[in-house]
This record gives C-alpha cells, sequence and structure tokens, in this order.
C-alpha cells in the first residue's frame, strides 16, 4: 500500500515576512522550498518605501532563497508618500503592491498611515495604475478592544476604502472574523482575503488557557472559535476571493518568550503541509488547489505557476526548534504531529 498522494500546481504565498540580514539567511529558504513566488512584506526598519530599496532588498532576498524563488516586492504606504512613485515602480515590475499599515497596529508599523485620508491620492495613482493595495486592518483606538479591532476596521476604514476607490484591487490581509469573511464575500470582484494557517487552526484558547503562550500570539489577534470556523468555511468553500497568505513572521525564541513578546507565528517550515490538514479535515481537498496556486495569482493577475508539488499522507512531527547559527525559531504546530508532508 502506498500512501495517499495529493499533486497540486505549484503554490505562492501572497503574504510572508522574510526580514533581513541574517534572520532572512535563515527564514528564507524555507518559504522557497514550498513557494514559487511570495508577497514579501515591507515593513524593515527602515520599510521600503522607495524603488531602489525594493530593488536592493529583492537581489538580498534572490541570493538568500536561491534560484527558483521569486520574490515580489510591496511598497509600505506612509502618510507622505507619493502615488507617481508608485505607479512608476508598478510599471518598472518592481512594486507589485502597496501595503496599507495603520501607524501602531503591530510590528514595524510605526511610519504607517496615521489618517487614510492622507494616502487618498495616493490610493488614486494605484487605482489607475492597477496596483493591488494590502491592507492590515485594525483600528489602533485604544478605546476598541483588541479582539474587536479587525471588526471595528471595516466599519470606519475598510467600508469607506471599498466605496471609494471601485477599481482599487483590495486585499484585506490575514482575516480572523466571521465580520471580514462575510465583507469579502459581500463585497465586489475587486475585494479578496489572505488566511493564515494558525488563524485556521487555533482560536484564543490557544494563547490563553492553561498559562500564556506566546508561540501562538500573533497580530491580529486568534479569536473566539466561531470565527475560527468561518475562516475555516471560507478558505475551503471554493470561493476565488480567499487565498493563502501564511503571514509568517519570525522572532527570535528570546524576543517571542518575554514580558512583552513581540506578534508573530513562524510557520514557513510546514505552512503547505498544515493548510492542507484544514482542507482534509473539512473534506474539501479538491479545493486545496484553486486556495494554494489559482487564487492569488488570477487576482493579482500573474500567470499560474508551472510545474507541481505532492503532498502525501505520512505523519511526522515538526520540530521544537529551528536553528540556523545564533538564531533559534519555534515553528507553529511545534511538538504536533502533521499528517501531510512534501513527497519530493
Ligand atoms: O503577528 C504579526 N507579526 N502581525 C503583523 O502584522 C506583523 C508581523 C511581524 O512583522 O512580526
Ligand atoms: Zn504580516
Amino acid at each position: 500500500m502506498t500512501n495517499p498522494k495529493l499533486t497540486i500546481r505549484r503554490p505562492d504565498d501572497w503574504h510572508v515576512h522574510l526580514r533581513d540580514g541574517a534572520m532572512l539567511q535563515a527564514v528564507a529558504p524555507y518559504t522557497a522550498r514550498q513557494f514559487t513566488r511570495a508577497i514579501v512584506m515591507p515593513n524593515l526598519s527602515p520599510p521600503v518605501t522607495t524603488i531602489d530599496a525594493a530593488r536592493a532588498y529583492r537581489s538580498r532576498i534572490e541570493a538568500a532563497a536561491g534560484p527558483g524563488f521569486t520574490p515580489l516586492m510591496v511598497a509600505y504606504l506612509t502618510d507622505g508618500i507619493d502615488g507617481a512613485t508608485l505607479a512608476e515602480g508598478h510599471a518598472a515590475g518592481v512594486f507589485t503592491a502597496a501595503k496599507l499599515y495603520p501607524a501602531h497596529a503591530t510590528t514595524g508599523s510605526a511610519h504607517g498611515v496615521t489618517d487614510v485620508k492622507h494616502i487618498h491620492s495616493a490610493l488614486a495613482a494605484m487605482e489607475q495604475a492597477g496596483m493591488p493595495l494590502l491592507v492590515h486592518g485594525e483600528v489602533t483606538d485604544p478605546e476598541i478592544d483588541v479582539f474587536d479591532r479587525e471588526a471595528v476596521f471595516i466599519e470606519r476604514i475598510m467600508a469607506g476604502l471599498v466605496r471609494d476607490f471601485p477599481g482599487l484591487k483590495i486585499v484585506f490581509e490575514h482575516i480572523t472574523t466571521e465580520e471580514a469573511a462575510q465583507f469579502v464575500l459581500a463585497a465586489p470582484e475587486n475585494v479578496a482575503a489572505t488566511i493564515t494557517p494558525q488563524h485556521l487552526h487555533i482560536n484564543r484558547n490557544a494563547m490563553l488557557v492553561g498559562g500564556i503562550r506566546p508561540h501562538a500570539y500573533c497580530l491580529p489577534v486568534a479569536k473566539r472559535e466561531k470565527h475560527r470556523q468561518a475562516l475555516r468555511k471560507a478558505a475551503t468553500s471554493g470561493s476565488a476571493k480567499f487565498f493563502l497568505g501564511t503571514d509568517s513572521a519570525p522572532h527570535r525564541i528570546e524576543t517571542k518568550e518575554a514580558a512583552c513578546g513581540c506578534a508573530g507565528i513562524f510557520n514557513a517550515p510546514f505552512a503547505l503541509e498544515s493548510y492542507a490538514a484544514v482542507f482534509e479535515e473539512e473534506g474539501a481537498l479538491e479545493h486545496f488547489e484553486a486556495f494554494a496556486s489559482e487564487n492569488g495569482p488570477r487576482f493579482y493577475g500573474l500567470p499560474l505557476n508551472e510545474g507541481t508539488v505532492t503532498l502525501e499522507r505520512a505523519d511526522h512531527t515538526v520540530p521544537d526548534s529551528c536553528e540556523a547559527v545564533d538564531i533559534v525559531l519555534v515553528p507553529f504546530h511545534a511538538g504536533e504531529t502533521l499528517r501531510w508532508r512534501i513527497a519530493s
């Protein structure tokens, strides 16, 4: 008896943090092993705001990842960003998209946008250029409970963006709530969403029951179980509006296991296997290939990848840590058994 196998077109990761320097060297090979392309987040320090900076960062990623992997670069939107620069970078094949971080919403967002009205002309230029807007959808209002920040963002910001820029492609990144899944489904064709493996696997109990578990902490934070169920339904539904974006966000173990630990889950080593488990559990393996390999490129207007990857059903245990020189990272699912693994 041979193990059941699942062969799909080679997938892409439409949301990843690859960092820079030694961390980039440590993590890029994991993403390149699983994915042909990746949308690389620009929240470096300093953030990627110019065409030159994006070109230089792209070269460093290519060197770290090796051949066969294409990083897709993203401009970091600031209050003062110039729409002409965005359009020029997009036309030059440097900026695939641009990312809206509300200022102080998350890691590396200090230079983000303080009010979306400051970027209205930049968004108009992007709409004109056919350049997607990627959105971290959380309000930063201290009055709003952290578990409600995504739902309130929809009312206060996202609905207006969709209304005011009807031709702008918008990706609601790493959605975590039933409200976001419903909003995206009801929105026009130009609005889509990425979904991470962690938000399909864990709810907030994973972070808070039996002790504080920093490796289950990311932003937007995992919500209650009904939201996880809504995300699983959306991801596995076959709707072309939802696609794979891991939000793999590595932080050194000592900065995760700290009095004020960093937000981010490092899921790059077994991301595809993690998603496959969800699709199998939901009885929806027939929709896995579209989610992983078709919906994303179609939304971005990019060609589908050539070639395939094969997963096989074979239990394996995720290691407790991934180490590179002096960096120790704890991967998502550490110590757990996954049922699928990449065969070749
Ligand atoms: O958990 C997160 N980590 N969410 C983000 O939005 C940023 C990311 C990071 O860069 O560490
Ligand atoms: Zn992210």
